[in-house]
Protein backbone atom coordinates (compact mmCIF):
# COMPACT_ATOMS: atom_id res chain seq x y z
CA UNK A 1 0.00 0.00 0.00
CA UNK A 2 1.10 3.57 -0.57
CA UNK A 3 0.70 6.03 1.96
CA UNK A 4 -0.69 9.45 1.11
CA UNK A 5 2.30 11.86 0.55
CA UNK A 6 0.91 13.93 3.54
CA UNK A 7 2.30 10.86 5.54
CA UNK A 8 4.53 10.09 4.35
CA UNK A 9 6.49 13.48 4.86
CA UNK A 10 5.07 13.94 7.83
CA UNK A 11 8.00 15.39 10.15
CA UNK A 12 9.70 12.81 12.17
CA UNK A 13 12.14 15.46 13.36
CA UNK A 14 12.21 18.60 14.35
CA UNK A 15 14.00 19.53 11.37
CA UNK A 16 11.24 18.16 9.50
CA UNK A 17 9.11 20.87 10.57
CA UNK A 18 8.77 23.38 8.04
CA UNK A 19 8.96 27.32 9.55
CA UNK A 20 7.32 27.38 13.33
CA UNK A 21 10.82 27.35 14.72
CA UNK A 22 10.53 29.42 17.62
CA UNK A 23 7.12 27.49 18.85
CA UNK A 24 8.80 24.11 18.47
CA UNK A 25 11.34 25.06 20.64
CA UNK A 26 8.82 26.29 23.05
CA UNK A 27 7.27 22.74 22.81
CA UNK A 28 10.52 21.57 23.84
CA UNK A 29 11.45 23.90 26.73
CA UNK A 30 7.88 23.28 28.02
CA UNK A 31 8.35 19.42 27.91
CA UNK A 32 11.59 19.44 29.23
CA UNK A 33 11.24 21.47 32.30
CA UNK A 34 7.67 20.58 32.71
CA UNK A 35 8.59 20.28 36.57
CA UNK A 36 9.41 23.72 36.86
CA UNK A 37 6.64 25.05 34.80
CA UNK A 38 3.71 27.36 36.25
CA UNK A 39 1.54 26.38 33.75
CA UNK A 40 0.63 22.81 33.84
CA UNK A 41 -0.45 22.26 30.24
CA UNK A 42 -0.12 23.67 27.02
CA UNK A 43 -2.71 24.92 24.61
CA UNK A 44 -0.97 25.28 21.26
CA UNK A 45 -3.94 26.49 18.48
CA UNK A 46 -3.15 28.14 14.89
CA UNK A 47 -4.68 27.48 11.44
CA UNK A 48 -5.18 23.94 9.76
CA UNK A 49 -2.51 22.13 8.41
CA UNK A 50 0.33 24.46 9.57
CA UNK A 51 1.69 21.32 12.00
CA UNK A 52 0.97 21.61 15.12
CA UNK A 53 0.28 18.09 15.48
CA UNK A 54 3.18 17.39 13.24
CA UNK A 55 5.25 19.18 15.99
CA UNK A 56 4.62 17.59 18.66
CA UNK A 57 4.67 14.55 17.14
CA UNK A 58 8.23 15.69 16.00
CA UNK A 59 9.36 16.84 19.38
CA UNK A 60 8.41 13.79 20.97
CA UNK A 61 9.98 11.38 18.52
CA UNK A 62 13.19 13.36 18.96
CA UNK A 63 13.34 13.44 22.53
CA UNK A 64 12.94 9.92 22.50
CA UNK A 65 9.44 10.62 24.82
CA UNK A 66 6.32 8.56 24.72
CA UNK A 67 3.77 10.08 22.87
CA UNK A 68 0.02 9.55 24.23
CA UNK A 69 -2.31 10.82 21.83
CA UNK A 70 -5.77 11.63 22.41
CA UNK A 71 -8.44 12.55 19.80
CA UNK A 72 -10.76 14.61 21.96
CA UNK A 73 -13.37 14.25 19.32
CA UNK A 74 -13.27 10.77 20.09
CA UNK A 75 -12.99 11.29 23.47
CA UNK A 76 -16.30 13.79 24.00
CA UNK A 77 -17.21 12.81 27.58
CA UNK A 78 -16.03 13.28 31.02
CA UNK A 79 -15.54 9.12 31.33
CA UNK A 80 -13.51 8.76 28.65
CA UNK A 81 -11.32 11.88 29.32
CA UNK A 82 -10.79 10.51 32.96
CA UNK A 83 -9.91 6.82 31.46
CA UNK A 84 -8.09 7.73 29.03
CA UNK A 85 -5.68 10.88 30.21
CA UNK A 86 -6.02 10.03 33.76
CA UNK A 87 -4.36 6.51 33.30
CA UNK A 88 -1.35 7.93 31.27
CA UNK A 89 -0.96 11.01 33.38
CA UNK A 90 -0.07 8.64 36.03
CA UNK A 91 1.58 5.33 34.84
CA UNK A 92 5.38 5.67 34.44
CA UNK A 93 6.71 4.94 30.68
CA UNK A 94 9.10 1.82 31.01
CA UNK A 95 10.89 2.14 27.50
CA UNK A 96 11.40 5.96 27.00
CA UNK A 97 12.88 8.86 28.59
CA UNK A 98 9.69 10.55 29.71
CA UNK A 99 6.20 11.06 28.15
CA UNK A 100 4.16 13.71 26.50
CA UNK A 101 0.02 13.65 26.40
CA UNK A 102 -0.93 15.35 23.54
CA UNK A 103 -4.98 15.98 23.64
CA UNK A 104 -5.57 16.92 19.53
CA UNK A 105 -8.48 18.82 18.93
CA UNK A 106 -9.81 20.24 22.22
CA UNK A 107 -12.53 22.53 20.46
CA UNK A 108 -14.44 18.96 19.97
CA UNK A 109 -14.58 18.61 23.91
CA UNK A 110 -18.29 18.65 25.24
CA UNK A 111 -18.53 21.97 27.37
CA UNK A 112 -20.47 23.17 30.66
CA UNK A 113 -19.26 25.09 33.66
CA UNK A 114 -18.38 22.18 35.78
CA UNK A 115 -19.61 18.70 33.90
CA UNK A 116 -18.43 17.39 30.44
CA UNK A 117 -14.79 16.73 28.50
CA UNK A 118 -13.45 20.00 29.51
CA UNK A 119 -13.93 20.17 33.65
CA UNK A 120 -12.56 16.56 33.13
CA UNK A 121 -9.67 17.82 31.14
CA UNK A 122 -8.81 20.61 33.68
CA UNK A 123 -9.32 18.24 37.14
CA UNK A 124 -6.41 15.58 34.93
CA UNK A 125 -4.27 17.95 34.36
CA UNK A 126 -3.84 19.79 37.52
CA UNK A 127 -2.83 15.95 38.77
CA UNK A 128 -0.70 14.58 35.94
CA UNK A 129 2.77 13.91 36.25
CA UNK A 130 3.25 14.21 32.55
CA UNK A 131 3.37 17.86 30.43
CA UNK A 132 -0.25 18.15 28.62
CA UNK A 133 -0.35 19.73 25.35
CA UNK A 134 -3.61 20.41 23.71
CA UNK A 135 -4.55 21.42 20.54
CA UNK A 136 -7.24 23.44 19.04
CA UNK A 137 -7.68 25.21 15.78
CA UNK A 138 -9.70 27.79 17.59
CA UNK A 139 -9.38 28.44 21.53
CA UNK A 140 -11.19 30.69 22.43
CA UNK A 141 -14.51 29.60 22.58
CA UNK A 142 -16.20 30.03 25.77
CA UNK A 143 -15.76 26.40 26.47
CA UNK A 144 -12.24 26.50 26.53
CA UNK A 145 -11.66 29.74 28.96
CA UNK A 146 -10.81 27.92 31.71
CA UNK A 147 -8.59 25.91 29.89
CA UNK A 148 -6.57 29.13 28.17
CA UNK A 149 -6.17 30.62 31.83
CA UNK A 150 -4.81 27.09 32.87
CA UNK A 151 -2.69 26.87 29.99
CA UNK A 152 0.37 28.20 28.31
CA UNK A 153 -0.76 29.60 24.99
CA UNK A 154 1.64 29.05 21.60
CA UNK A 155 0.27 30.20 18.37
CA UNK A 156 1.04 28.55 15.27
CA UNK A 157 1.71 30.63 11.88
CA UNK A 158 0.38 30.01 8.55
CA UNK A 159 2.79 29.06 6.64
CA UNK A 160 4.81 31.69 3.99
CA UNK A 161 3.91 30.54 0.40
CA UNK A 162 7.57 30.49 -0.20
CA UNK A 163 8.21 27.55 2.53
CA UNK A 164 5.50 25.80 1.05
CA UNK A 165 7.24 25.98 -2.30
CA UNK A 166 10.35 25.19 -1.37
CA UNK A 167 9.02 22.16 0.16
CA UNK A 168 6.92 21.00 -2.63
CA UNK A 169 9.84 21.16 -5.01
CA UNK A 170 11.79 18.72 -2.44
CA UNK A 171 8.70 16.54 -2.65
CA UNK A 172 8.88 16.74 -6.35
CA UNK A 173 12.29 15.87 -6.44
CA UNK A 174 12.01 12.87 -3.93
CA UNK A 175 8.37 11.27 -5.79
CA UNK A 176 10.42 12.28 -9.23
CA UNK A 177 6.95 13.93 -9.58
CA UNK A 178 7.29 16.18 -12.86
CA UNK A 179 5.80 20.29 -13.04
CA UNK A 180 6.75 23.34 -14.13
CA UNK A 181 8.25 26.03 -11.76
CA UNK A 182 5.45 28.24 -12.59
CA UNK A 183 2.86 25.55 -11.85
CA UNK A 184 4.35 24.81 -8.19
CA UNK A 185 4.68 28.54 -7.17
CA UNK A 186 0.96 28.78 -8.17
CA UNK A 187 -0.21 25.87 -5.89
CA UNK A 188 1.78 27.29 -3.36
CA UNK A 189 0.43 30.63 -3.08
CA UNK A 190 -3.16 29.13 -3.40
CA UNK A 191 -2.88 26.93 -0.34
CA UNK A 192 -3.18 29.91 1.85
CA UNK A 193 -0.60 28.82 4.16
CA UNK A 194 -1.80 25.26 4.85
CA UNK A 195 1.11 23.15 3.88
CA UNK A 196 -1.17 19.83 4.27
CA UNK A 197 -3.74 21.32 1.37
CA UNK A 198 -0.76 21.99 -0.80
CA UNK A 199 0.67 18.40 -0.20
CA UNK A 200 -2.32 16.90 -1.25
CA UNK A 201 -3.15 19.25 -4.38
CA UNK A 202 0.20 18.44 -5.62
CA UNK A 203 -0.01 14.52 -5.35
CA UNK A 204 -4.08 14.57 -6.70
CA UNK A 205 -2.31 16.70 -9.79
CA UNK A 206 0.34 14.47 -10.45
CA UNK A 207 -1.16 11.43 -10.71
CA UNK A 208 -2.37 13.02 -14.11
CA UNK A 209 1.47 12.84 -14.93
CA UNK A 210 3.81 16.02 -15.93
CA UNK A 211 1.41 18.40 -15.11
CA UNK A 212 0.68 22.93 -15.49
CA UNK A 213 -0.06 25.66 -14.43
CA UNK A 214 -3.22 25.46 -16.78
CA UNK A 215 -4.00 22.65 -15.11
CA UNK A 216 -4.22 24.07 -11.47
CA UNK A 217 -7.17 26.41 -13.42
CA UNK A 218 -9.04 23.43 -13.99
CA UNK A 219 -8.92 21.83 -10.83
CA UNK A 220 -10.19 24.88 -8.97
CA UNK A 221 -12.48 25.05 -11.60
CA UNK A 222 -13.91 21.86 -10.96
CA UNK A 223 -14.08 22.09 -7.39
CA UNK A 224 -16.03 25.21 -7.50
CA UNK A 225 -18.11 23.05 -9.80
CA UNK A 226 -18.13 20.59 -7.25
CA UNK A 227 -19.19 22.60 -4.39
CA UNK A 228 -22.18 24.09 -5.71
CA UNK A 229 -23.34 21.13 -7.57
CA UNK A 230 -23.53 19.60 -3.69
CA UNK A 231 -25.29 22.47 -2.64
CA UNK A 232 -28.13 22.15 -5.51
CA UNK A 233 -28.32 18.89 -4.75
CA UNK A 234 -29.43 19.72 -1.10
CA UNK A 235 -32.16 22.61 -1.99
CA UNK A 236 -33.21 20.92 -4.92
CA UNK A 237 -34.36 16.89 -3.36
CA UNK A 238 -34.33 17.93 0.41
CA UNK A 239 -37.87 19.71 1.30
CA UNK A 240 -36.16 20.73 5.48
CA UNK A 241 -35.57 24.50 4.94
CA UNK A 242 -32.18 23.67 7.57
CA UNK A 243 -30.48 21.52 5.49
CA UNK A 244 -30.80 23.59 2.29
CA UNK A 245 -30.20 26.71 4.03
CA UNK A 246 -26.81 25.35 5.26
CA UNK A 247 -26.31 24.30 1.73
CA UNK A 248 -23.97 27.39 0.75
CA UNK A 249 -21.88 27.69 3.66
CA UNK A 250 -18.72 26.19 2.04
CA UNK A 251 -19.52 27.22 -1.97
CA UNK A 252 -16.94 30.39 -2.97
CA UNK A 253 -19.20 31.89 -5.51
CA UNK A 254 -21.05 35.52 -5.33
CA UNK A 255 -24.93 35.14 -4.88
CA UNK A 256 -25.53 36.53 -8.12
CA UNK A 257 -24.28 33.44 -9.97
CA UNK A 258 -25.75 31.07 -7.43
CA UNK A 259 -29.34 32.62 -9.00
CA UNK A 260 -28.06 32.01 -12.28
CA UNK A 261 -27.35 28.54 -11.88
CA UNK A 262 -30.96 28.02 -9.87
CA UNK A 263 -32.58 29.95 -12.60
CA UNK A 264 -31.55 27.15 -15.33
CA UNK A 265 -31.70 24.69 -13.03
CA UNK A 266 -34.72 24.65 -12.01
CA UNK A 267 -37.59 23.90 -14.78
CA UNK A 268 -35.63 20.85 -15.47
CA UNK A 269 -36.10 19.73 -11.25
CA UNK A 270 -39.45 21.08 -10.33
CA UNK A 271 -42.09 19.56 -12.87
CA UNK A 272 -45.31 21.13 -10.94
CA UNK A 273 -46.08 24.49 -12.75
CA UNK A 274 -47.19 25.40 -8.80
CA UNK A 275 -44.07 24.67 -7.57
CA UNK A 276 -42.14 26.50 -10.52
CA UNK A 277 -44.00 29.22 -9.65
CA UNK A 278 -43.15 29.35 -5.87
CA UNK A 279 -39.61 28.53 -6.99
CA UNK A 280 -39.21 31.74 -9.27
CA UNK A 281 -41.19 34.11 -6.73
CA UNK A 282 -38.37 33.03 -4.39
CA UNK A 283 -35.85 33.88 -7.39
CA UNK A 284 -37.31 37.24 -8.16
CA UNK A 285 -37.49 38.20 -4.55
CA UNK A 286 -33.46 37.36 -4.36
CA UNK A 287 -32.66 39.29 -7.49
CA UNK A 288 -34.99 42.58 -6.25
CA UNK A 289 -32.92 42.39 -2.90
CA UNK A 290 -29.13 42.08 -4.71
CA UNK A 291 -30.02 44.96 -6.65
CA UNK A 292 -30.52 46.92 -2.97
CA UNK A 293 -27.58 45.46 -1.74
CA UNK A 294 -25.95 47.32 -4.78
CA UNK A 295 -27.34 50.25 -4.94
CA UNK A 296 -27.56 50.81 -1.58
CA UNK A 297 -24.89 48.85 -0.50
CA UNK A 298 -27.01 47.53 2.45
CA UNK A 299 -25.04 44.16 2.96
CA UNK A 300 -27.25 42.53 5.65
CA UNK A 301 -30.34 42.05 2.67
CA UNK A 302 -27.56 39.37 1.99
CA UNK A 303 -28.80 37.11 4.56
CA UNK A 304 -32.36 37.27 2.71
CA UNK A 305 -30.87 36.56 -0.40
CA UNK A 306 -29.25 33.75 0.89
CA UNK A 307 -32.30 32.25 2.95
CA UNK A 308 -34.57 32.80 -0.41
CA UNK A 309 -32.10 31.17 -2.74
CA UNK A 310 -31.82 28.15 -0.54
CA UNK A 311 -34.79 27.23 2.05
CA UNK A 312 -36.87 29.32 -0.17
CA UNK A 313 -36.54 27.22 -3.22
CA UNK A 314 -36.28 23.86 -1.09
CA UNK A 315 -39.57 24.83 0.37
CA UNK A 316 -41.67 25.29 -2.67
CA UNK A 317 -42.00 21.95 -3.95
CA UNK A 318 -44.90 19.46 -3.34
CA UNK A 319 -43.08 16.17 -4.33
CA UNK A 320 -39.18 16.09 -5.55
CA UNK A 321 -37.83 15.03 -8.37
CA UNK A 322 -35.98 11.53 -8.04
CA UNK A 323 -34.32 11.54 -11.56
CA UNK A 324 -30.48 12.83 -11.28
CA UNK A 325 -30.27 16.19 -13.81
CA UNK A 326 -26.73 17.24 -14.30
CA UNK A 327 -26.86 21.41 -12.92
CA UNK A 328 -25.53 23.74 -15.56
CA UNK A 329 -24.20 27.32 -15.28
CA UNK A 330 -26.86 29.41 -17.13
CA UNK A 331 -26.65 30.33 -21.17
CA UNK A 332 -29.34 32.58 -20.54
CA UNK A 333 -27.39 35.50 -19.62
CA UNK A 334 -24.68 34.57 -22.13
CA UNK A 335 -27.91 34.95 -24.63
CA UNK A 336 -28.70 38.52 -23.56
CA UNK A 337 -25.00 39.02 -23.79
CA UNK A 338 -24.61 37.76 -27.68
CA UNK A 339 -27.83 39.42 -28.69
CA UNK A 340 -26.55 42.89 -27.33
CA UNK A 341 -23.95 42.19 -29.33
CA UNK A 342 -25.71 41.82 -32.36
CA UNK A 343 -27.80 44.80 -31.83
CA UNK A 344 -24.78 46.80 -31.17
CA UNK A 345 -23.45 46.36 -34.34
CA UNK A 346 -26.71 47.16 -35.59
CA UNK A 347 -26.76 50.43 -33.54
CA UNK A 348 -23.41 51.30 -34.76
CA UNK A 349 -24.36 50.66 -38.34
CA UNK A 350 -27.29 53.26 -37.59
CA UNK A 351 -25.08 55.53 -36.40
CA UNK A 352 -22.45 55.49 -39.18
CA UNK A 353 -25.61 56.01 -41.66
CA UNK A 354 -26.98 58.80 -39.78
CA UNK A 355 -24.38 60.55 -39.32
CA UNK A 356 -23.74 60.51 -43.55
CA UNK A 357 -27.36 61.50 -44.15
CA UNK A 358 -28.34 64.08 -41.59
CA UNK A 359 -30.74 62.09 -39.77
CA UNK A 360 -31.12 60.83 -36.14
CA UNK A 361 -29.95 57.22 -35.06
CA UNK A 362 -33.57 56.49 -34.44
CA UNK A 363 -34.59 57.26 -37.80
CA UNK A 364 -31.48 55.50 -39.64
CA UNK A 365 -32.57 52.12 -37.65
CA UNK A 366 -36.49 51.97 -38.33
CA UNK A 367 -36.03 53.86 -41.82
CA UNK A 368 -33.35 53.35 -43.59
CA UNK A 369 -31.05 50.51 -42.75
CA UNK A 370 -34.12 47.95 -43.86
CA UNK A 371 -33.62 48.87 -46.90
CA UNK A 372 -29.68 48.68 -47.28
CA UNK A 373 -29.27 45.34 -46.12
CA UNK A 374 -30.83 43.56 -48.99
CA UNK A 375 -28.46 45.90 -51.33
CA UNK A 376 -25.32 43.25 -49.26
CA UNK A 377 -26.77 40.61 -50.65
CA UNK A 378 -26.00 42.82 -54.26
CA UNK A 379 -22.41 43.63 -55.82
CA UNK A 380 -23.61 47.34 -54.36
CA UNK A 381 -23.02 46.43 -51.14
CA UNK A 382 -19.22 46.81 -51.34
CA UNK A 383 -19.68 50.52 -52.35
CA UNK A 384 -22.17 51.33 -49.16
CA UNK A 385 -19.52 49.76 -46.88
CA UNK A 386 -16.44 52.24 -48.71
CA UNK A 387 -18.99 55.38 -48.51
CA UNK A 388 -20.14 54.67 -44.61
CA UNK A 389 -16.72 53.33 -43.87
CA UNK A 390 -17.72 49.95 -42.01
CA UNK A 391 -15.97 47.52 -40.64
CA UNK A 392 -15.43 43.91 -41.64
CA UNK A 393 -17.54 42.92 -38.59
CA UNK A 394 -20.29 45.53 -39.45
CA UNK A 395 -20.21 44.24 -43.25
CA UNK A 396 -20.52 40.68 -42.09
CA UNK A 397 -23.32 41.74 -40.11
CA UNK A 398 -25.06 43.15 -43.15
CA UNK A 399 -24.33 40.54 -45.36
CA UNK A 400 -26.01 37.98 -42.71
N1 LIG B 1 5.10 22.94 9.47
C1 LIG B 1 5.07 21.78 8.79
N2 LIG B 1 6.20 21.12 8.52
C2 LIG B 1 6.20 19.96 7.83
N3 LIG B 1 5.09 19.39 7.37
C3 LIG B 1 3.91 19.99 7.59
C4 LIG B 1 3.84 21.22 8.32
N4 LIG B 1 2.57 21.59 8.38
C5 LIG B 1 1.86 20.67 7.73
N5 LIG B 1 2.66 19.70 7.25
C6 LIG B 1 2.22 18.55 6.43
O1 LIG B 1 0.82 18.50 6.54
C7 LIG B 1 0.40 17.36 7.27
C8 LIG B 1 -0.58 17.79 8.33
O2 LIG B 1 0.05 18.56 9.31
P1 LIG B 1 -0.47 18.62 10.80
O3 LIG B 1 -1.38 17.48 11.06
O4 LIG B 1 0.67 18.77 11.69
O5 LIG B 1 -1.31 19.95 10.72
P2 LIG B 1 -2.20 20.60 11.86
O6 LIG B 1 -1.73 22.01 12.03
O7 LIG B 1 -2.23 19.74 13.06
O8 LIG B 1 -3.61 20.65 11.14
P3 LIG B 1 -5.09 20.50 11.78
O9 LIG B 1 -5.41 21.84 12.37
O10 LIG B 1 -5.95 20.21 10.60
O11 LIG B 1 -5.05 19.41 12.79
C9 LIG B 1 1.65 16.74 7.84
O12 LIG B 1 1.56 15.36 7.85
C10 LIG B 1 2.73 17.23 6.89
O13 LIG B 1 2.80 16.38 5.77
MG1 LIG C 1 -3.78 18.57 13.88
Amino acid sequence: MTLPLTLKYSPKKISDIVGQQEQVKKIRDFVTNYKKQKKKSMLIYGPVGCGKTGAVQAVANEMNYELVEVNASDTRNEEAIKNIVGMASKQKSFFYQGKVIMIDEVDGLSGQDDRGGVSALLEVISQSQYPIVCIATDPFEQKLSKLRTKSAMLQFEEIPAAAIYDRLKKICELEKIKCSDEALKSLSRRAGGDLRAAINDLESMSMFGEFQKDDLESMSEREREESIGNALLKIFKSSDPNIAIDSFGKVDEDPEKILLWIDESLPQEYKDPEDLDRAYHYLSKSDVFLRRIRRWQHWRFLLYVSNFLSGGVAVSKTQKNPQMIEYKQTSRILKIWMANQKYMKRKAIAEKIAEKMHTSTKDALKNILPYIKPLFKTDKGKAVADELELSDEEVEWLCK
